[in-house]
C-alpha cells in the first residue's frame, strides 16, 4: 500500500481565534484526515515572539486544542499537539537559524509589520521566527501546508532553506506545497476591510472570534464598514468591504459569488450583512457548543495533548537525528 500523503500546519495561541483563522486555516484541514496523516498543533513558542500574558498564554493554548477537535479536527486520526512538548521543533529551529540568510529574514512582509507594530519590542524571536516555522514543518516532511495567503511566503522561504540544506548534505528534507484555499484565504478586518482580520484585539477592532455569542457578531456585521453605492457586487478593487462579507458568506453558505448577487439583488445593505451575520451565527453555533464540552473535560484534553506529543515527538526525532548526523554532531 503506498504511503499517505503528509499534510501539516499551525497556529499562534496569541489571540482568540477569528473567522479568518477558521476559513483561511483550519475548516481546510479537518475533512482530510482519511486521505492525508495530519499534524497540527498549537504554536506556543511562536506566540512569545510578542509579549503574551502567561495565563493568557496557557488558557488561550488549550481553548484552541479544544477548537481544533471542535472543528472537526479528530484526535484519532489527526496527530494534535502543542508545540513547545516536541523539543525538536526548538533544536531544528536553532539549526535552520544557520542556514537563512539575513537578507531573507529581512524581507518577511510579517516582519516588517510586526517591527513596526511592535517598535518598543522588536526582538531576535520575531526575526527568526521563519526559520523556526520552517523546522516545524520539515520535521514531518509533509507534502502540503494548509495555510491563509498572509503565511505563503513564510512556506516559500522553508521550500528554499531545505532545498539550501539538501543540496549541501544531500537529500533530507521533503520540499512541501502551500495549500491555500480557494475561498476564505485571506478574509478582511470588517472595520477595516484594507487589513487583514487579525487575533489581537488590540490590532483589530473589526474582528470576530468563533467565541463570539450571536449578538456581538450580529454587532460586528451589523457595523461592518462597506461602500455608498448599496449594490452587493463581487470587486475585489473597488468594492473590498462588501467583496469580504461576499467572501464570508461565500464561505458559510456555500453559495458561489453570482448567486449572492442575485440574491440580493436591489436590496440595501442592511438586509445583506443581517443575512451574513446570521449564516455565520450558524456556522459557528456548532463549534462553540463543542468546544464548551471539551473544555468542562480537562482531563481529556490533557490526554489528547500527552498522546499527541508522544507521536509527534517521534517521527520528529527522526528527522532531527538525521539532520544531526548529515550537519556532523556527535551522536548522543
Ligand atoms: P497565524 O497564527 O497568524 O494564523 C494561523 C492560520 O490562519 C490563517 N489566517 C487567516 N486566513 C485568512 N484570513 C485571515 N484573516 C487570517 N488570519 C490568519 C494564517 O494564514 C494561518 O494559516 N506562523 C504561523 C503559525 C505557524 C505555522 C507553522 C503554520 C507556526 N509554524 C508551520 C504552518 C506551518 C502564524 O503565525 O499563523
Amino acid at each position: 500500500m503506498d504511503e499517505k500523503k503528509v499534510m501539516l500546519s499551525g497556529i499562534k495561541p496569541s489571540g482568540d481565534l477569528t473567522l479568518g483563522s477558521y476559513l483561511g486555516a483550519i475548516r481546510n484541514w479537518s475533512a482530510r484526515a482519511e486521505e492525508f496523516d495530519c499534524y497540527y498543533f498549537m504554536a506556543d513558542l511562536h506566540a512569545i515572539t510578542v509579549r503574551q500574558k502567561p495565563a493568557d498564554l496557557r488558557r488561550r493554548t488549550i481553548e484552541q486544542l479544544a477548537q481544533y477537535i471542535a472543528c472537526g479536527l479528530d484526535p484519532e486520526k489527526n496527530t494534535l499537539f502543542i508545540q513547545s512538548h516536541v523539543p525538536a521543533h526548538a533544536e531544528l529551529g536553532w539549526v535552520l537559524n544557520c542556514y537563512a540568510m539575513f537578507g531573507e529574514l529581512s524581507r518577511m512582509t510579517q516582519f516588517k509589520d510586526k517591527s513596526a507594530k511592535n517598535a518598543d519590542n522588536i526582538n531576535g524571536g520575531l526575526f527568526t521566527y521563519p526559520a523556526l516555522m520552517a523546522a516545524d514543518i520539515l520535521l514531518y516532511q509533509p507534502d502540503y501546508v494548509p495555510v491563509g495567503e498572509d503565511q505563503k511566503q513564510h512556506v516559500e522561504l522553508t521550500r528554499d532553506i531545505a532545498n539550501r540544506f539538501n543540496h549541501i548534505y544531500g537529500d533530507t528534507f521533503k520540499i512541501p506545497e502551500p495549500y491555500i484555499p480557494k475561498v476564505g484565504a485571506r478574509i478582511m478586518s470588517l472595520a477595516n476591510p484594507e487589513a487583514k482580520m487579525s487575533k489581537s484585539e488590540d490590532d483589530d477592532p473589526g474582528r470576530v472570534t468563533l467565541m463570539d455569542p450571536p449578538e456581538v457578531i450580529m454587532r460586528q456585521f451589523k457595523r461592518a464598514v462597506t461602500d455608498c453605492d448599496a449594490c452587493v457586487r463581487y470587486d475585489p478593487e473597488n468594492k473590498k468591504g462588501v467583496s469580504n462579507l461576499m467572501t464570508i458568506y461565500a464561505a458559510a453558505t456555500g453559495k458561489t459569488f453570482p448567486e449572492i448577487e442575485r440574491e440580493f439583488d436591489g436590496q440595501l445593505y442592511g438586509a445583506f450583512k443581517t443575512a451574513v451575520g446570521e449564516a455565520v451565527v450558524e456556522l459557528l453555533r456548532p463549534i462553540q457548543e463543542e468546544t464548551k464540552r471539551l473544555l468542562a473535560d480537562k482531563a481529556y484534553l490533557e490526554s489528547v495533548c500527552k498522546n499527541g506529543a508522544e507521536k509527534a515527538g517521534y517521527i520528529a526525532n527522526k528527522t532531527l537525528r538525521k539532520v544531526y548526523k548529515r550537519v556532523g554532531f556527535v551522536a548522543r
